[in-house]
């Protein structure tokens, strides 16, 4: 080392990136109280390097070549944060091989490839921090990692997408549509330019694969995930939701199912949820996240901030690099695993079907307001075995009109309602095909 302290090579600086140079800057003392030596931001690389980021680079030397960052014998940590597949995989396993450790904010990436890279780090002895990538800086993976390590999980329930949680929220309170929420959140800078992955459910369903590897042991494959976004809600439905006594949240849901033989399943799915208006979730809003976590010894524990965001990411960034720090001060590495469970016992567990899965239903009718059609959609379910607990009619249609016509089940199996849903959904007085919402009780 030339000068005192761990040299860091940072590639990629937007807004996270900057965070975290604003975050070593402003914290640098209360920092090197915990640590016992600075960490030292040395080189940055990023494509952009004329654009005035309002951060103090006169000490880095910043240009935009990635490979010589890696390179440097000055930089030991070696924070991604340009996000995407491709070239942000290609600079991760370059580090590894170059003896770095790494640093990433990059679900997406881990999510899909980070068997081959964790399995890299470990052969290199190196360290792989994500803290950033799941819930930005509520510290969940190192909460489940060490503070729950004496629990079996079993179960996790996670509000893990900022985006879609602002969009929920304002969707309730204006009663707006969908498309102009989303509208106001880019505005807003909440909502990327492009906000598939954040509406589809797939960033949550990234980060539920991170979290199930972590709580459960299991290598589950991002794509085997069921995933439902937020794209076919609403305004009706909040309305609907709100009079049958629940909120709707974007939920990332994980569980273990034992048998009476020992055998693991995992249930884990994305979708829209009604929850009870009582529970902690539910008090959830704008775009911040929350992950209630359920351990066998702990009981309920849950951990709500900033899922999203230059300085509450930056912070769980930073918080890797000075554990990373001090394990390359101790001379070693890998004090823990990074998906908690040691590599060897990381296994494959089979999925629970969602036609297994069994709870209440809420289920949006669009159907012509004639006499009879209730008898017609009461009669399906019945044959299928689904009781009906509650039913709503928005509005009075005129003669051929079609009306929305809400309803609460009783607990029922995922596979019997598909079932109702198909026959009701061939009805000739149903316009539209049938939106179904699962609830998720006892949170
Ligand atoms: N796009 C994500 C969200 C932020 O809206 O929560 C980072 O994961």
């Amino acid at each position: 080392m030339a000068e005192r302290g761990i040299g860091i090579g940072l590639i990629g600086l937007g807004t996270i990136g900057t965070g975290v140079v604003k975050v070593l800057q402003r914290n640098a003392a209360v920092i090197e109280q915990r640590l016992g030596f600075p960490l030292r931001v040395v080189r940055v690389a990023d494509l952009d390097t004329e654009t005035d980021r309002g951060v103090d680079l006169s000490s880095v030397r910043f240009d935009s070549d990635a490979d010589g960052l890696i390179a440097d014998p000055d930089v030991s940590i070696v924070i991604e944060l340009i996000g995407g597949y491709d070239i942000a995989k290609r600079y991760t396993l370059a580090a590894i091989a170059a003896g770095k450790h790494v640093v990433t904010a990059n679900k997406a990436l881990l999510a899909l490839h980070g068997a081959e890279i964790f399995g890299a780090a470990q052969r290199a002895g190196v360290d792989v921090g994500f803290e950033a990538s799941v819930a930005g800086g509520i510290p969940i993976l190192r909460s489940i990692r060490e503070g729950l390590v004496a629990n079996r999980i079993e179960s996790l329930h996670g509000i893990m997408n900022g985006t879609t949680n602002y969009v929920l929220t304002q969707m309730e309170s204006t009663g707006e549509a969908q498309e102009v929420v989303v509208k106001r959140a880019q505005d807003l800078g909440y909502a990327e330019a492009d906000p598939t992955f954040d509406l589809e459910g797939v960033d949550a369903a990234h980060k539920l694969t991170l979290l199930a590897a972590m709580a459960f042991g299991a290598e589950l494959t991002f794509k085997e995930i069921p995933t439902e976004g937020i794209s076919g809600l609403a305004p009706v439905d909040f309305e609907a939701a709100d009079e049958f006594g629940y909120r709707i949240k974007l939920l990332g849901i994980a569980k273990s199912h034992v048998d009476a033989g020992g055998a693991e399943r995992i249930e884990a799915r994305v979708h829209p949820t009604l929850i009870p208006k009582s529970s902690l979730l539910a008090s959830v809003d704008g775009a911040m996240n929350a992950v209630a976590v359920t351990g066998d010894a702990v009981g309920p524990t849950l951990f709500y901030g900033a899922g999203a965001g230059e300085l509450p990411t930056a912070s769980a960034v930073v918080a890797d690099l000075v554990e990373i720090a001090r394990e390359i001060d101790r001379g070693g590495a890998g004090r823990v695993a990074p998906l908690s469970y040691l590599p060897d016992a990381l296994r494959p567990v089979p999925l629970v079907p969602l036609g297994e899965i069994s709870g209440r239903a809420y289920l949006r009718f669009t159907a012509l307001d004639r006499a009879g059609v209730l008898g017609h959609i009461a009669g399906a379910l019945g044959e299928h075995g689904i009781g009906i607990e509650s039913v709503i009619q928005k509005g009075r249609g005129g003669e051929g009109d079609s009306v929305p016509v809400l309803v609460l089940t009783h607990p029922a199996q995922e596979s019997a309602l598909r079932a109702a849903l198909e026959r009701i959904d061939a009805l000739p007085d149903v316009t539209a095909p049938t939106r179904l919402v699962r609830i998720e009780e006892g949170l």
